[in-house]
């Protein structure tokens, strides 16, 4: 069984798709171990909480520099001998000692079709704003391996949306969270964890 840390900032709804997955047994070969969070206000700690799960804090505002942060979180994943890293909706960008150290072994969800609407300054309602602004008509999700390009790592799986006439940065946040985010992450931590991914070159095959 390996060991799956989640890492979270907010509201926690992948967090809950997770925890939702694993008590169904949609999740093969690993358990969710703990959660650590870089916001001592997001919901996702209350959310684990009523799981029964363990939690911590590394506050990312306590920290004057991104380096400091970094010290502080690698010290904690390692006190939870984690094998997977799952960034569930988390604000901050990893440096590079994390990257190295858990190369292929950090997975995070992103809201939209990478490469579209990804990369520095696309996060949460931010992404979902710029999809409205272009007038596309599709957008969706992707979960990848994260490595030194922020959305830049390996792709494992994504899932489109349909972009509807009228619809909000809100309303298209729920959607892609409905339909994709929420199906695609417990899929991929499950494949990552049944050891059915491999990648080479920067791109992640299936073995399913
Ligand atoms: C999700 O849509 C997630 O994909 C996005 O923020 C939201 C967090 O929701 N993550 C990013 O934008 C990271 N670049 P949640 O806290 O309810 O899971």
């Amino acid at each position: 069984m390996l060991n799956i840390v989640v890492l979270v900032s907010g509201a926690g709804t992948n967090l809950q798709a997770l925890l939702d997955a694993e008590e169904a047994g949609i999740i093969r070969g690993g358990r969710i171990i703990h959660v650590i969070s870089s916001n001592p206000e997001a919901y996702a700690l209350e959310r684990a909480n009523r799981h029964g799960l363990c939690s911590s804090v590394v506050n990312r505002k306590a920290f004057l520099t991104a380096d400091e942060f970094d010290s502080e979180l690698l010290k904690a994943l390692e006190s939870c001998e984690a094998d997977l890293v799952v960034l569930a909706g988390f604000m901050c960008i990893l440096g590079e000692r994390i990257i190295q150290r858990y190369a292929n072994r950090i997975i995070n969800v992103h809201p939209s079709l990478i490469p579209a609407f990804c990369g520095k300054g696309f996060y949460g309602l931010h992404v979902h704003q710029a999809v409205l602004s272009y007038g596309v008509k599709l957008t969706g999700a992707t979960v990848h391996f994260v490595n030194e390009i922020p959305d830049g790592g390996a792709i494992i799986l994504q899932k489109a949306v349909e972009v509807y006439k009228g619809d909000t940065p809100e309303t298209l946040q729920l959607r892609v969270m409905r339909q994709a985010e929420w199906k695609i992450l417990p899929r991929a931590v499950s494949l990552f964890c049944e050891g059915k991914i491999t990648v080479k070159d920067n791109l992640a095959v299936i073995n399913d």
